[in-house]
């Protein structure tokens, strides 16, 4: 990989950019905050994600990948012309850029985030699949006639994906991830309490307070919110059993979504994923106790991998490496040219 690789982790929640010989230099909110009147990108990133809810009307600050579908192209495209710009705004040489996408936007927009990053200067653009970038930045070898599993939980889908020889044999996603842990928990504690608590908010519970497997109802949190019924601000405590309450049949959908794969699945191929188990990437996998839940569940050994949060870019930028060495493997790696 040389410094005019750019490797771009697109994710409903984070977006992540490697540069060549650099490793990360972006790992910001997938936000973008847009002038309607102007057509011009404001900010994007972290600096977005502040004006979130508090800009007027002609300005947007949205999470345009929201749950793993493009809610506006003329947005996502901006963002990701932003986020390129704001990469390479040094480099004489046009870059080469790999580009994961959610795996449930459709043909349609993958197209207009390609044409984004060819639209901000990209020589060649190739589009890489996020099970295999993330079993890649995982450190397994996928190259191998064996098969992987990866379950990939991230802001906006679960990807769930056996892979053998460089490819996806069987895969699902789900829209089933953490927005959804967020909302489920909102629900919850409206419901049990009455208290109507924001985003961040369930989101800060569920990283601080959540076990999917062995709750302890002696973990608790102080959480802030709106009584539904005096209309007022409350501060209630919730505990670690409010959000296992919340999550469990989400996190029961998930593991129903393995099996399914599982059962479409060569049995060759299954009985070397019992062996070699199941590997958790992306930031869901790290809620408390996921891993156990997969491993009793499904019945084969299931671990988190290192960097949840970081494998899919760790993988993007590693690709680059193995192009030349799997030269006309590009297609057998999921990434195709197309330029
Ligand atoms: N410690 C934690 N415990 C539970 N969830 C977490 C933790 N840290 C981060 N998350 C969740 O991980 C999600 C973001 O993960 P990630 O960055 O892998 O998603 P993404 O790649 O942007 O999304 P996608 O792959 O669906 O497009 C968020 O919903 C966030 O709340
Ligand atoms: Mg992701």
């Amino acid at each position: 990989m040389s410094s005019f690789d750019i490797g771009i982790d697109l994710g409903t929640a984070n977006t992540i950019i490697t540069i060549g010989g650099k490793g990360i230099v972006i790992n910001e909110p997938s936000v973008v905050a847009y002038d309607k009147k102007k057509h011009r990108v404001l900010a994007v990133g972290s600096d977005a994600y502040k004006m979130i809810g508090r800009t007027p009307e002609y300005i947007v600050a949205v999470k345009p990948l929201r749950d793993g579908v493009i809610s506006d192209h003329e947005t996502t495209e901006a963002m990701v012309a932003a986020f390129i710009k704001k990469v390479s705004g040094s480099m004489m040489l046009k870059p080469r850029i790999i580009l994961c996408v959610p795996s449930s936007i459709t043909d349609v927009e993958n197209r207009a985030v390609i044409e984004a990053a060819l639209s901000a200067g990209a020589r060649k653009v190739y589009i890489i699949k996020e099970p295999i970038a993330a079993l890649i930045g995982a450190g397994v070898d996928i190259s191998k006639a064996a098969g992987t599993m990866v379950v990939d939980i991230g802001g906006g889908t679960t990807d769930i994906a056996v892979t053998s020889f460089n490819g996806i044999v069987q895969d699902i996603s789900l829209k089933i991830a953490g927005n959804t842990f967020d909302e489920a928990i909102i629900k919850y504690i409206s419901y049990k309490y009455k208290v109507l608590i924001g985003e961040k908010t369930a989101e800060q519970a569920k990283m601080q307070i959540s076990n999917v497997y062995d709750p302890d109802e002696n973990k608790k949190m102080v959480v802030k919110g709106r009584n539904l019924i005096k209309g007022l601000p409350e501060a209630i405590e919730i505990s670690e059993k409010d959000t296992y309450e919340a999550l469990k049949d989400l996190v029961e959908e998930i593991s129903l979504g393995i099996k399914n794969v599982l059962e479409r699945t060569p049995p060759e191929l299954v009985g070397d994923i019992l062996n070699s188990g199941i590997i958790m990437t992306g930031g869901g996998a790290l809620l408390k106790g996921f891993d156990k839940y997969i491993h009793d569940a499904i019945g084969a050994p299931c671990r988190v991998a290192d960097n949840p949060l970081e494998c899919v870019a760790r993988g993007v930028e590693a690709a680059f490496g193995l192009s030349e060495e799997l030269l006309d493997g590009f297609e057998k790696i999921s990434l195709y040219r197309y330029k």
